[in-house]
């Protein structure tokens, strides 16, 4: 092929990918299948290393996966990107609507109140409605350049019809993403973050944008610069830029005074926790463009708007004590005993310290007055020491496990203290205690309480224990009437049958969740088919990644684990597929649930997926074969429409694992 050609083949497949990269991305509609993408982006891909001087700097194929930087390009911003003055208080928030006022004339100003997110101010530049260029906030003259990143994250759009200029907005890190991250980064022997916002800039500014790639950012915007005469307010210009494609926080609300933004923010001081995103406050902003203008700015800050900033939800109160807990994998994780303290609406008692090292880089003695603060529904933690006192205890992580004495051993590089004695009684009641939960061998009348007593009374000490164990057994514990004591033994009988892709997620493997061990269930004919298993073969596994699988292959490398299955073997547990496994219609095909079910429980239909040989899953992608939505279907509906999933009622979910 000659340059001309090349040239003319590669405008055409750049054309192309753009406009299903559009389709999928932007309007959430692809039209072609992901192998005729994939087909079409490695084929210009292939192009573009052959003629690398074709190959253009804003090549879609450069959206991900491009090799790492070695460090960011500046970007001097067009216009400064400004902070914002705050008002800490109702009074300095009268305070602006009095000067705002004054300085327009007028007896009652227009104003719309937005939520402020905490997060990362972006920058994002378009020219023909192409997205050209996107950048940090920086010093507010100059950013740096991260293009790359941003092009990962699927809420910016590529394509914004015609637009030329900027639009500026907030990237934040969804909440439970980021205590998700916060606890990978924590197995792996990482630093955790501090904050969510802390997480989102961290990730927004590597310089391999496969890292930003892999965590979910988000964006909401607040800002375009649309120079047209249609748009006569800022409200306008939200809907023009949510026309386009861009994010806008539907918490938005236009307020006709000063009351109704008093209103507005009182609302938000206590909704705010129920948000899956931190905000440090309201942006209270004029919204007629022309009284914009006619206030303009100081050299820092917009003279149109105000940040009205919340007390963070923090108290102050007294480390009484630290003391460790024992989880089913031995980690050991110290919480601080405090003083009760009311926090947003509840009342404070412990508050994680996660691990040792926190504990120094915080400096937390027994004795401190701390500050405590809680976001969204996890449990507390300490921020900071306010003041040591001179009776302050230096804590030190216990040598041995508080629970059965053993040793206690922090592996190198690793954060986590375990206790590494797989029969610690603490150990021992997390493991069976989840062995008998009901998405793994579901022994309905093995409650947890029960489970600590039988291991008390040294009756059990493993899961297999708990298949010879006889009615007699029970009634030697407190509160056991002959009919309680037989329903244990009779549900502990009926999970022998579970399929044994429950039993691997029973066990309780490290990194290994219920969908993980279905997905194993379906490589693998058997839990001994595990045992000499290697981490490489099992990181084939689309959606195995090394973590996992290093997990496994330590945990069945074990021999105690290895004896611990052959005697669960005896007891008759089924550890392998069953030769005959019945119809498999559903083979490889995977299915998400949203919404009620009728006639079924979402947990059996999740099990009857698994034993027509299909893999449930708890997220819609590109990949998800079906969605079935029930009564009230939440937003995984709405991402199945808009990806072409099919969806499916219940009827036609039953349809189909039934087939006449
Ligand atoms: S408007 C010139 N609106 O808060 C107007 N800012 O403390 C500039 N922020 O730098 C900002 N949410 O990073 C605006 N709804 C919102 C916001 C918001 C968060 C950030 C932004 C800004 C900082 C100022």
């Amino acid at each position: 092929m000659d340059k001309k050609e090349a040239r003319k083949i590669i405008q055409d497949l750049t054309r192309q990918v753009l406009h299903h990269n559009e389709l999928y991305y932007a309007k959430d509609a692809p039209k072609i299948s992901d192998a005729e993408y994939d087909r079409l982006f490695r084929e210009l891909k292939k192009l573009e290393a052959e003629f690398p001087d074709l190959a253009k700097a804003d090549s879609p194929t450069k959206r991900v996966g491009a090799p790492p930087l070695q460090k960011f390009e500046t970007v001097k911003h067009k216009s400064k990107m400004q902070s914002l003055d705050n008002a800490m208080n109702i009074k300095e928030l009268e305070d602006f609507d009095e000067r705002v006022r004054k300085a327009l004339g007028k007896d009652e100003i227009e104003y719309v109140c937005e939520l402020k997110i905490d997060g990362l101010a972006v920058v994002l530049e378009y020219k023909e409605g192409k997205f050209l260029r996107g950048a940090t906030r920086g010093d507010g003259v100059t950013g740096e350049d991260v293009t790359l990143n941003l092009l990962t994250i699927k809420d910016i759009p590529q394509k914004a019809d015609k637009f030329s200029g900027e639009v500026r907005g907030e990237v934040y890190l969804p909440y439970n993403d980021f205590v998700k991250l916060n606890e990978d980064r924590e197995e792996a022997g990482e630093a955790r973050f501090a904050n969510p916002r802390n997480a989102a800039a961290g990730s927004l500014r590597q310089l391999d944008s496969q890292v930003t790639a892999r965590r979910p950012l988000s964006i909401w915007c607040y800002f375009g610069s649309v120079e047209s005469s249609r748009l006569k307010t800022h409200t306008h210009t939200l809907d023009y830029l949510k026309e386009l494609g861009f994010k806008i926080n539907p918490n938005i609300k236009l307020c006709p005074g000063l009351k109704e933004v008093k209103e507005y923010i009182k609302h938000w001081e206590t909704a705010r926790e129920k948000l899956n995103y931190e905000i440090d406050g309201i942006v209270v902003k004029v919204n007629d463009l022309i009284d914009q203008r006619d206030l303009g700015s100081t050299s820092r800050a917009p003279r149109w708007a105000i940040a009205f900033k919340y007390p963070p939800l923090q108290a102050k109160t007294i480390v009484e004590d630290i003391q460790v807990q024992v989880g089913r994998t031995g980690a050991i994780t110290p919480v601080a005993h405090l003083k009760p303290v009311h926090l947003a609406g509840v009342i404070v008692k412990r508050a994680t310290l996660h691990n040792e090292d926190e504990i120094r880089r915080k400096e937390i003695k027994i004795g401190d007055e701390v500050v405590v603060q809680r976001a969204g529904e996890v449990i507390p933690e300490v921020v900071k020491v306010s003041k040591h006192t001179s009776s302050s205890k230096a804590f030190h992580m216990p040598k041995d496990c508080p629970i059965c004495h053993g040793e206690l051993y922090r592996p190198e590089g690793e954060a986590i203290t375990r206790c590494i004695n797989a029969a610690c009684p603490a150990q021992v009641k997390e493991r069976i205690r989840h062995f008998a939960t009901r998405e793994a061998m579901d022994i309905e009348h093995l409650g947890p309480a029960i489970v600590d007593r039988l291991v008390e009374k040294k009756l059990i000490k493993d899961v297999a224990d708990l298949y010879c164990l006889k009615r007699e057994d029970l009634l030697k514990l407190e509160r056991f009437a002959d009919k309680s004591a037989q329903n244990v033994i009779d549900s502990i009988d009926g999970s022998k049958d579970r399929p044994w892709d429950r039993l691997l997620y029973a066990l309780g493997i490290r990194m290994v969740g219920r969908n993980t061990a279905s997905l194993i269930a379906q490589h693998f004919d058997g839990l001994e088919d595990l045992f000499d298993v290697k981490g490489e073969k099992l990181e084939n596994i689309p959606g195995i990644g090394p973590k996992v699988a290093h997990s496994l292959e330590h945990f069945f490398s074990q021999k105690e684990n290895r004896h611990l299955i052959k005697r669960i073997k005896d007891y008759g547990l089924r550890i392998k597929s069953e030769k005959n496994k019945g119809p498999q219609p559903l083979k490889g095909k995977t299915f998400v649930f949203t919404g009620g079910l009728e006639t079924i429980t979402r947990p059996e239909a999740e099990e009857l997926v698994r034993k027509l040989g299909g893999h449930p899953s708890s997220s819609v992608s590109k990949n998800t074969d079906y969605v079935v939505a029930g009564t009230e279907p939440g937003s995984k509906y709405e991402k199945a429409k808009k990806l072409g999933v099919k969806i499916l009622d219940e009827k036609g979910f039953l349809g189909l694992a039934t087939p006449s």
